[in-house]
């Protein structure tokens, strides 16, 4: 695979005016055919875990959440805790030492990463870093027979979606993007009205992440660990951050199974907003200084994404405007559709939105049986409202049971290249850009994911003390 996964990469850092042109449409796939065809991921059941052992990188905000939420999992043991900074790992020492769990091994400095991965004592890595180790540490675990799930984005670029790809195909480890809005309460109930029918063919849907993160988060120098999510602004054009809207509409339109991303176009604004801020922050503080007068990411970016099937995708990102949060989340069909923002949820089976009480009769109906089961527990522990726990106890479910898990690396590397390939479209006039197809033809095969608990729903949550 090397060879045609580099000439795929040297036509993209061809870069400006070239990108486009140098990618006809057919010249990843012709690449392709003389590949030889490599191990399927998609439905790839492991060996059953009855007890998952956790080794968790980077326990900042992120992680110490995710480490709250994994101590109420029965058949969790969170063996090995890593940071940068010994101090981070205070909080989920803590969180751990009062519910009377094990104190895990702990981990420093700044490969501190790999001596976890190399150990004997962890089955899964999870990891909660800045987004540049996403792929570097969960390719590094999976090579030393871990399975990885890492936060999203997993990878940064097209370079990395590949590595995760092959490394996940050749060790055999699952590489799970922790894409959680996948498994919130509307999402799952659209994906099973989709799975249904009760949209008919879905035509075209939404993402977006609209979520203004400028002065709690991105512009607060205490927010978050060395201003990395401030610096990936910087230098950087088109949508940083797509999964979160992608993914679930992704999974409603059987993406990678039974569709693909075909192409895609994208266009920012300019910026507007982050250089003046961080002038004015600068004025006043010398912390600031050194990101005053730098080019920011242009405040919104519209990607839109055509599949091989003929339909349309439109994902938007802007965390730096003030206006209220959305992931828009539209699916519209041949006889219906759904849209959770701007808020209340609808669901329309005709030209009219419901009326709550119809919409109630849609919950009743096709509330997924993973809801049904977890949901109110989840919504107790919490984690954005509960869709956190939701995944966590999924992946943990399927871990333990043997099941395959319900977001693969074909998922995980084709959500995530939206990031440098809306890039490329928008630095050069919103040129076409061919996505790569991660499953190399297996996407007309590959079911999509099951949405019964069937062999699995058997892990427990333990009542530990808030
Ligand atoms: N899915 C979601 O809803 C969601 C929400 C928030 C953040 N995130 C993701 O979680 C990740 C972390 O975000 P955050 O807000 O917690 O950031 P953070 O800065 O609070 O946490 C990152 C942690 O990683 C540590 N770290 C940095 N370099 C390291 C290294 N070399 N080795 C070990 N640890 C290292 C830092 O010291 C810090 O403690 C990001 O990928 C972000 O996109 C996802």
């Amino acid at each position: 695979m090397p060879t045609n996964r580099r000439s795929f990469l040297r036509n993209v850092a061809l870069g400006s005016g070239a990108i486009a042109s140098a990618l006809p449409n057919n010249s990843y796939a012709h690449a392709m055919q003389n590949a030889q065809a490599p191990f399927n991921m998609c439905g790839f059941a492991a060996p059953k875990l009855s007890t998952v052992r956790i080794g968790l990188v980077g326990t900042g905000s992120r992680g110490t959440g995710a480490i709250d939420r994994l101590s109420y999992i029965d058949g969790v043991q969170i063996t090995a805790l890593c940071d940068k900074y010994p101090k981070n790992l205070e909080k989920s020492q803590a969180i751990l030492n009062k519910k009377g769990l094990p104190a895990p091994k702990t981990y420093t400095g700044e490969e501190g990463w790999k001596a976890l991965c190399e150990s004997n004592d962890v089955d899964l890595v999870y990891v909660t870093t800045p987004w540049h180790l996403h792929t570097p540490i969960s390719v590094y675990a999976m090579k030393h027979g871990k399975h990885a799930a890492s936060e999203v984005p997993a990878a940064k670029t097209i370079d990395e979606c590949w590595e995760l790809v092959e490394t996940s195909e050749k060790t055999r480890q699952h590489m799970m993007m922790l894409e959680n809005c996948c498994y919130d309460f509307f999402e799952l109930l659209t994906l099973n009205m989709a799975r249904n029918g009760m949209f008919g063919e879905i035509l075209h849907a939404e993402g977006a992440y609209i979520h203004d993160l400028g002065k709690d988060y991105l512009l607060n120098k205490t927010g978050y660990s060395d201003m990395w999510r401030l610096k990936e602004n910087t230098g950087h054009q088109g949508n940083l951050y797509p999964t979160h809207g992608l993914g679930p509409i992704a999974q409603c339109m059987n993406i990678n199974r039974g569709d693909k991303f075909d192409h895609l176009v994208s266009m920012s604004t300019n910026d507007f907003t982050l250089a003046p801020a961080l002038q004015e922050l600068a004025a006043n503080d010398d912390f600031f200084k050194p990101y005053a007068g730098k080019t920011y990411r242009g405040n919104m970016n519209t990607t839109i994404i055509k599949t091989d099937l003929g339909k349309t995708l439109m994902v938007q990102h802007d965390v730096s405007s003030p206006r209220p949060y959305s992931r828009i989340h539209l699916v519209s069909g041949t006889k219906g559709a759904a849209q959770k923002y701007p808020g209340p949820e609808r669901i329309a089976l005709g030209h009219s939105w419901m009326k709550p009480e119809e919409l109630k009769g849609m919950y009743d109906k096709y509330t997924p049986p993973i809801v049904r089961h977890i949901g109110d527990i989840a919504k107790n522990v919490g984690g954005h409202g509960g869709m956190d726990f939701i995944m966590d106890w999924r992946l943990i479910d399927c871990l333990r049971n043997g099941l395959p898990l319900d977001q693969d690396v074909y998922d995980a590397a084709s959500w995530s290249s939206i990031m440098p390939l809306s890039e490329a479209s928008a630095i050069n006039r919103s040129k076409t850009i061919d996505v790569p197809d991660f499953t190399r033809g297996a996407w007309k095969q590959n079911k999509p994911h099951d949405m019964t608990l069937n062999g699995g729903g058997t892990t427990g949550v333990r009542a530990v003390l808030k």
